[in-house]
């Protein structure tokens, strides 16, 4: 959430900046803002896109030093006031904020009896007032010293950037709780909240930990802790490229990444999947396998769609490895003062490695004693960085707000996380592991067999742009495809969605079923097909217009349903890698159909970084 940027060296700023800003929009894109040094502080914002900010900007909005920010609104409403950089009363110094700050209110009471004037709603403000006040009161200190002092005095979350026109040289940067990290180059720094806004610059970075403060010059930086103690940080190589963070030739990052899946399965896979000898490698667990193998319980806590993963995973763990599995929001776990065992282990899943409510579960768990493992698609971010062990995804950068490839990465790390545990505890039998581990390696071809049906899945997208209503009903390993589905479909489309297991139908929600209610029926578990086709009957029965994701053989819900999808056979236990993409695309035709931008839905960004 929020998307900061930093720039000093060589280059004019301005590029850089627009060029970061454009990177990082998914992160927000509510308003746009940046400042510039060039003599003095020239600070350009507005409400809307990072397209409309430009428009506004002039020669002289440029110079060697400049930071900017995307926004994606806490505290006040989308404006060109509310918009970040904010700024001393002074004129003289700004401040880029991703974070919230709680304490806003009396700190703002304060500094206004110290005759400080506040012009926005929001809580950044009082951080550029803040900083003022100490260089008003000590004039002797440096930048650093007085936004370390400010720091000090306020609770809440913050990554921010800071520059003043007296100290152009510099760019004072400090984390507590949102992610930033430094990028190094050559007569060059700059500073972001993630790795893509730099990733054409350079590919050496410092991650900033929590309590940290840096101060980058254009050939130097220097990382103090709370204590002001200075630390040697270690220089990470990323490994990104530039294709991976553009379209592409696609109108969408989101239809690009969704016709990458067949390539970051293959990745997820590479090295992992022993076909041959039946067996699973997975480096990043050797030193808790044993952990894993003795724990009484594991406990799966993330969000969104990552949250929808971990419930894929419970079905896994439960069924191959014969151990109980809980699934929690990570919003409710931290605050129900979870009861944790010794021998319970925690599995925290994120694309981005910097939820704010998945960071706080982890680090409740690991309070409480816990071991704390992390299935992240970042490498390098906050999650990855503090959990005890882990598994990278290996998706490549996921840009669209809406994730698709990150939710099939995670699926296919949870089989193996869960194949190589049965394996180990011999809760599965070598030739049903045998099986099952074939049937992965051909789950790439055969997400490309479904790719090459999208053009029939458009025209179904396109009959049922307008409904007003959806269900998603599942079963087993695909009940928590149909609540993905239909969260796919209402963050890009706006169209109203439930997700349901099957049988629950007819505790509730069939009371909605009527001629003009689509049900898409994800019909692709042999072990549960009987009683989907009662299900279904039940729909068709009250005139519901269905829609089956079914595998090709399967004509008995073909005949029932009004529209079909087919997607190849598999194992039961793989189904969902498969029954998930088209609904993918169902959501994707559709939101483009009703003119959406599916890459930025309104109210949403990615990385949620405030809880
Ligand atoms: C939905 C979506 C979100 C995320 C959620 C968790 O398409 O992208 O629901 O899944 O915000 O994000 P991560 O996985 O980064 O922790």
């Amino acid at each position: 959430m929020c998307g900061i940027i930093g720039y000093i060296g060589k280059k004019q700023a301005k590029e850089v900046v627009i060029q970061g800003l454009k990177r990082l929009e998914y992160r927000g894109y509510d308003s746009a803002g940046v400042a510039f040094i060039n003599g003095g502080l020239n600070v350009k914002k507005c409400k809307g896109k990072v397209s409309s900010l430009e428009s506004l900007l002039h020669e002289s909005e440029n110079g060697h030093i400049g930071i900017g920010h995307t926004r994606w609104a806490t505290h006040g409403e989308p404006n060109d006031i509310n918009s970040h950089p904010h700024t001393s009363s002074n004129g003289k110094l700004a401040v880029v904020h991703n974070g919230i700050i709680e304490n806003y209110n009396s700190l703002k009471k304060k500094l206004e009896s110290e005759g400080y004037k506040f012009y926005s709603e929001t809580d950044t403000e009082i951080l550029a007032k803040l900083i003022e006040s100490f260089l008003d009161k000590y004039p002797e200190i440096a930048l650093e010293k007085s936004v370390q002092m400010a720091t000090a005095q306020v609770s809440g979350t913050y990554g921010l950037a800071v520059v003043h026109e007296e100290e152009a040289d510099k760019i004072v940067v400090a984390r507590k709780g949102s992610p930033l990290l430094i990028g190094v180059g050559e007569d060059e720094m700059l500073i972001a909240s993630d790795a893509s806004a730099v990733a054409e610059y350079t590919d050496k970075v410092i991650y900033l930990d929590d309590g940290e403060l840096a101060v980058i010059t254009r050939d130097s930086y220097q990382v103090l802790n709370s204590e002001e103690i200075e630390l040697s940080k270690e220089i990470h190589e990323l490994a990104m490229s530039l294709e991976e963070i553009e379209k592409g030739g696609f109108p969408y990052f989101m239809l690009k990444e969704i016709f990458e899946q067949p390539k970051t399965i293959s990745d997820s896979l590479r090295g992992r999947l022993n076909v041959g000898e039946v067996s699973i490698t997975l480096g990043g667990l050797e030193n808790v396998m044993e952990k894993l193998v003795k724990a009484n319980r594991i406990i799966i806590a993330a969000c969104g769609t990552s949250w929808h993963s971990g419930l894929v995973g419970e079905y896994l763990f439960e069924w191959l490895a014969k151990v109980p599995v809980e699934v929690e929001y990570a919003s409710e776990f931290r605050y129900k003062d979870p009861l944790i065992r010794e021998d319970d282990v925690l599995i925290v899943i994120s694309q981005s490695g910097e939820t704010a409510d998945t960071l706080a579960a982890l680090r409740e768990a690991k309070e409480k004693g816990a071991t704390v493992l992390g299935i992240v698609n970042v490498v390098g971010s906050t999650i990855a960085r503090e959990t005890d062990a882990g598994v990278y995804l290996h998706s490549g950068p996921e840009i669209g707000v809406a994730s698709t490839k990150a939710f099939t990465g995670q699926v296919t790390v949870l089989t193996l996380i869960a194949l190589s545990l049965g394996l180990q505890k011999g809760t599965i039998d070598k030739a049903e592991a045998g099986r099952i581990i074939r049937a992965l390696s051909t789950i790439p071809n055969k997400i490309e067999e479904i790719l090459e049906q999208s053009l029939k899945i458009k025209e179904i997208a396109d009959l049922f742009t307008y409904a007003p209503n959806f269900l998603y009903l599942g079963r087993s390993y695909n009940f928590p495809v149909a609540l993905e589905g239909a969260l796919k479909l209402k963050e890009i489309s706006y169209i109203h969605a439930e997700g349901y297991p099957a049988a629950e139908m007819k505790h509730g929600p069939i009371a909605l079923i009527d001629e003009m209610m689509p049900v898409v029926v994800i019909a692709a578990t042999e072990h549960t097909n009987d009683k989907m086709v009662s299900n279904i009957e039940e729909i068709k029965a009250r005139k519901g217009r269905i829609i089956a994701i079914a595998t090709p053989n399967n004509n008995e819900v073909m005949d029932l349903a009004e529209f079909s999808i087919t997607i190849p056979e598999t194992e039961d236990v793989l189904s969902p890698l498969l029954s998930v993409i088209p609904l993918q695309l169902l959501s994707y035709y559709i939101a483009v159909n009703r003119g959406c931008n599916v890459d930025q839905p309104r109210n949403l960004a990615k990385s949620v970084t405030v809880e």
